[in-house]
C-alpha cells in the first residue's frame, strides 16, 4: 500500500516537471472558497447547524410576533449567465488546461431551478426558527390567518417556502405517517409585487437605476478598465488565448466557478484560472454593480423597500390592537429585495463609498455587500416583544445574529422610535415614488 502511494506520488510529479504544456493553474478546497465570503454559498455548519438555542430575551417582556424575510435557497445560473457560459465553452475548446472541464454543464432549461441543496438550506431554516424559537411556536397549529406565508411569482421562492414549512410545522399536521402540515402561501404578479420585489415595481428605478446610470456606468467602466483589463491580459497571455479574452468575461469566470461549486461541488475547473487575489477583484466588479444598483450607491434605494415597512408596522398594529391574529409573517424572497429592505432600514452602511479606485486594502475590508452578508436562503426576522407597562420592543437580526438599527438605543428597540426613525417612509406613495421624473 505505502509502496503505491509513493508510486503515485512520484509519477505525477514527474508529469508536473516534465510537461512543458502545462500552465499554472491555482488549486482551492471547498472551505477556502466557502470561508472567504467569496459566494453566496454559507459555510455548511451555520447553513445546517442543528444544535441551535433557544433565544433568550428580557424579563417582562414577551415574544409576540415574528416577521421573516429569507432568500430562496441555491439556485442554477440566471439565463444570461448560462449563455455567456456557452461563450466561455467556444473560448476554451483549444486551450490545454481546460481541456478536461470547457464544456458548459449547465443546462438552460434549468435555469433559475433550485439546485438540492437549496431545497434543503431553507428547509433547515424552518427546523432552526422551530428550536430557536421554541417557546413561541409551542402549540402553534397551524392556521392560514395566524401563520402567513409568501413568496414572489418564482419557482424557486415558492418551493423555498414550501421546504421553509415543512422544516417549521413536519410532523405538527394532519397528512400520512409523516403528519406533513398541507399550507397556503400567496404570491403577485410581479409588476404588483411591491413589498418583495419592489424594483421591478418600480418604472423610475427601472429607468433611472438600473438603465441610464451614469455613476454606476463611469465606475464600472473605471473599474473594468484599471482592474478587471490586466487580468483578462494575463490569463490570454499565460494561456495562449488569441484574440484575447474579452475583460467582461473575468466576472463571469468568477461567477462559473461560484456555480460549479455550487452545483457541482467543483474547486477547480473556472475556479482555478483566478489567483485568490483576482478572485476577490472579480466579486469586487459585482459589488460595484449591486451597491449602485440596489443599495447606497443611489439615493432612491434608500427608500425603495417602504412598502415592505409599511405593511410590516400595519401588521405589528394590527395585532396588537386585537385587529388580525397573525403572529407570523414568513416572506420568500431574492437576493436584491434583501438587500433592498436592509438599505431602506439605513444598516450596514460601509464608511466609505464603493468606488472603483478603493486599494485593495479597502475592498477586503467591504463588509456590506450581497455577496458577503445575504447567502442563500440568509434569514433577516424582526422580533416583536410586548413588555410590561405595554412596552413594545423591536428587534432585527440577519441570520440570528442581531444588528443594531441606527437611532435606536440598543438591539432591542422601542416601537416608537423604530418608526420615528423610518419616518415617512411608512405610508409612503409608492406610485409617486415610482413614477418617471
Ligand atoms: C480548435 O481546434 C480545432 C482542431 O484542432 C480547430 O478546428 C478549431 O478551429 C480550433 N478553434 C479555435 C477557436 O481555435
Ligand atoms: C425597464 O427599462 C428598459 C430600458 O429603458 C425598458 O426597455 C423596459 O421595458 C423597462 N421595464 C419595465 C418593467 O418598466
Ligand atoms: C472600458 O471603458 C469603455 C468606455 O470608456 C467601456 O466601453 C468598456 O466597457 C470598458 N471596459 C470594461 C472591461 O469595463
Ligand atoms: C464536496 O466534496 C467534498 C470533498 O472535496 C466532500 O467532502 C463533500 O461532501 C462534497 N459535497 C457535496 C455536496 O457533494
Ligand atoms: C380593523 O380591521 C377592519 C377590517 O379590516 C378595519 O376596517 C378597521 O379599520 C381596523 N381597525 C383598526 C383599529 O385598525
Amino acid at each position: 500500500m505505502i509502496y503505491r502511494i509513493l508510486y503515485t506520488v512520484f509519477i505525477v510529479n514527474l508529469f508536473v516537471s516534465y510537461n512543458p504544456t502545462l500552465c499554472k493553474t491555482y488549486k482551492y478546497t471547498r472551505e477556502y472558497l466557502i470561508n472567504n465570503h467569496l459566494f453566496y454559498l454559507e459555510p455548511p455548519q451555520i447553513a445546517f447547524a442543528q444544535d441551535i438555542k433557544q433565544i433568550s430575551y428580557p424579563d417582562k417582556c414577551d415574544l409576540k410576533q415574528l416577521h421573516l424575510v429569507t432568500r430562496h435557497g441555491s439556485r442554477y445560473p440566471d439565463p444570461d449567465s448560462i449563455t455567456i457560459y456557452d461563450e466561455l465553452e467556444k473560448i476554451f475548446a483549444n486551450v490545454s488546461v481546460a481541456k478536461d472541464w470547457y464544456k458548459n454543464p449547465f443546462p438552460m432549461r434549468k435555469n433559475f431551478q433550485l439546485v438540492k441543496r437549496g431545497e434543503i438550506e431553507p428547509y433547515f431554516d424552518g427546523l432552526q426558527s422551530r428550536k430557536r424559537y421554541a417557546k413561541f411556536w409551542d402549540g402553534v397549529r397551524y392556521d392560514p390567518e395566524v401563520v402567513k406565508f409568501q413568496s414572489t411569482r418564482t419557482s424557486r421562492t415558492g418551493a423555498s417556502m414550501m421546504a421553509f414549512s415543512e422544516g417549521l410545522f413536519n410532523g405538527k399536521g394532519s397528512l400520512d405517517n409523516c403528519k406533513s402540515q398541507p399550507i397556503f402561501y400567496w404570491n403577485e404578479p410581479f409588476n404588483k409585487d411591491d413589498t418583495l420585489v419592489m424594483f421591478l415595481a418600480c418604472r423610475r428605478w427601472n429607468e433611472t437605476v438600473a438603465t441610464n446610470n451614469k455613476i454606476l456606468e463611469e465606475q464600472i467602466y473605471a473599474y473594468g478598465n484599471k482592474t478587471i483589463a490586466p487580468i483578462a491580459k494575463r490569463i490570454s497571455e499565460e494561456y495562449n488565448i488569441s484574440p484575447p479574452l474579452d475583460p467582461h468575461l473575468v466576472p463571469n469566470i468568477f461567477n462559473y466557478c461560484q456555480f460549479s461549486l455550487t452545483v457541482y461541488n467543483r474547486t477547480d475547473a473556472w475556479c482555478s484560472l483566478l489567483s485568490p487575489k483576482e478572485l476577490l477583484l472579480s466579486r469586487y466588479y459585482w459589488d460595484l454593480y449591486s451597491y449602485h444598483q440596489f443599495s447606497y450607491g443611489h439615493p432612491l434605494n434608500e427608500r425603495i423597500a417602504c412598502r415592505y415597512f409599511t405593511q410590516l408596522v400595519k401588521g405589528v398594529e394590527d395585532y396588537l390592537n386585537g385587529n388580525s391574529s397573525m403572529i407570523a409573517d414568513l416572506k420568500n424572497t431574492h437576493g436584491t429585495s434583501i438587500y433592498m429592505i436592509l438599505t431602506t432600514l439605513v444598516v450596514f452602511k460601509d464608511k466609505f463609498p464603493l468606488t472603483a479606485d478603493l486599494t485593495f486594502e479597502q475592498i477586503k475590508k467591504v463588509k456590506f455587500t450581497e455577496f458577503r452578508l445575504i447567502h442563500w436562503s440568509s434569514t433577516i426576522y424582526f422580533e416583536i416583544y410586548k413588555c410590561s407597562g405595554d412596552n413594545v420592543l423591536i428587534r432585527a437580526l440577519l441570520d440570528f445574529k442581531p444588528f443594531l438599527i441606527p437611532g435606536c438605543d440598543s438591539e432591542y428597540c422601542e416601537w416608537n422610535k423604530f418608526k420615528e426613525i423610518l419616518g415617512d417612509k411608512i405610508g409612503c406613495d409608492f406610485e409617486m415614488m415610482c413614477a418617471l421624473p
